[in-house]
């Protein structure tokens, strides 16, 4: 039989989500009884491994339980790159697939693209050509490396090509539009369900701002860290109360503080609740990626807690505001949106349907073999 095997490696949380809207478009080929086949092998690395980290997002978004865990876990960064590449290396051996797909720019896209350069396995980036510009970050570091090892470079917009472009990157590189899309569409609440999260948080919808602050270079930089939960204080007093929920880097940095009663610390949450929180909020403020996005596709600004973003159409659609780490700019950046919203939303990650050009893509690279 004809069969495309393609093996996909994730292991921190966005992964999960992205990869989702992957499979969810390969279980629907095998409905449709397309041909090839695509046999997909789930391989999760383990980095992220709380049950609010990983596991709620497999059953939030119907992915299916990882055909192989690596059970890594956390580390520095070399142990924990080292650890799964020392982990996936034989695994990717005996399984020999016909492409590895890597989602990003975590360790675990890393380390999954060495071990399948290595053994000369061919290798898909799933959002190829982001750029921060800001080689401090370890997500700069991963995804430039992972980009200049891949032979299909998948990339959610034409400025994240030009990226390519500008790196002497031009061969295989498509523009498929963004997978996170297909998510936000497919784990969106209705109406009642959203209700029901505001009622749980005791929250008003479009009363309250939504916040997430997790990456390295704000919370392992006190005084950054200090300067963003004085915006996040400051704007929670100031009658927009807000909803923050704590991921584990961020959790001990928090441990003891006494913060205001309107500024409501909870728990990591999945992905349906997130967007349940995104949707009903007023105003986003966030230094993660992904939320990003959210709220442009959900219609909410954002104030970008970092100095730079790779996700630069919001900021040039006027949705997001890059506002660094000062109290100051966060908190003015927070009111320049609330009293002027924009209104038009060009669709600038595409459509809803990367995932099925993804899919596309690689029948037409890999699958051509197999159909002789
Ligand atoms: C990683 C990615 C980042 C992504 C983020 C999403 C890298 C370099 N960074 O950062 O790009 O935005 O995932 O969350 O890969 N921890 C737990 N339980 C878990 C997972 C982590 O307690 O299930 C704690 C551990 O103390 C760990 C710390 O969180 O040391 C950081 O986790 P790690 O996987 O190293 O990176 P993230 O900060 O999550």
């Amino acid at each position: 039989m004809m069969e495309l095997v393609v093996a996909v490696v994730v292991g921190a949380r966005p992964q999960f989500i992205k990869a989702a809207a992957l499979s969810r478009a390969i279980a629907e080929r095998a409905d449709k009884g397309l041909r090839p086949v695509i046999k997909q092998v789930l391989i999760h690395t383990g980095q992220h491994y709380d049950y609010q980290m990983s596991d709620i997002f497999f059953l939030d978004q119907g992915l299916p339980a990882p055909t192989q865990h690596l059970g890594v876990g956390s580390g520095a960064h070399g142990e924990q790159t080292g650890e799964i590449m020392k982990r996936l290396e034989p695994v990717l051996g005996d399984l020999s697939p016909d492409v590895v797909i890597v989602v990003g720019d975590t360790n675990s896209t890393l380390a999954a693209a060495l071990c399948a350069a290595k053994l000369k396995i061919p290798i898909a980036h799933v959002e190829a050509g982001l750029r921060s510009f800001n080689r401090t970050m370890p997500e700069e570091i991963n995804r430039k490396l992972v980009d200049h090892v891949s032979d299909l470079l998948l990339c959610p917009s034409a400025h994240a090509a030009s990226n390519l472009k500008s790196e002497g990157i031009t061969m295989g590189v498509h523009v498929t539009g963004d997978v996170m899309l297909e998510s936000l569409i497919w784990a969106q609440s209705d109406p009642d369900e959203v209700e029901e999260v505001l009622d749980h948080y005791g929250l008003t919808s479009g009363a309250y701002a939504v916040a997430t602050v997790h990456r390295a270079e704000n919370t392992d930089d006190p005084a950054r860290f200090a300067e963003i939960i004085s915006a996040l204080e400051a704007l929670a007093v100031s009658g927009l109360s807000v909803i923050l929920p704590v991921h584990p880097r961020t959790a001990p940095l928090l441990h003891g503080r006494a913060v205001p009663p309107s500024l409501k610390l909870i728990d990591p949450v999945g992905h349906s609740e997130m967007l349940a929180l995104a949707t009903a909020s007023r105003i986003g403020l966030t230094d993660s990626g992904g939320l990003q996005k959210e709220l442009y596709w959900l219609g909410i600004p954002c104030v970008t807690m970092r100095d730079e973003t790779e996700w630069v159409e919001t900021v040039e659609a006027g949705w997001n505001i890059l506002a660094g780490a000062s109290a100051e700019s966060i908190t003015n950046a927070a009111q320049k949106l609330l009293e002027h919203t924009p209104t038009e939303r060009p669709p600038i990650y595409g459509t809803g349907d990367a995932s099925d050009r993804i899919i596309g893509i690689l029948i037409d690279r890999y699958g051509k073999a197999q159909e002789h």
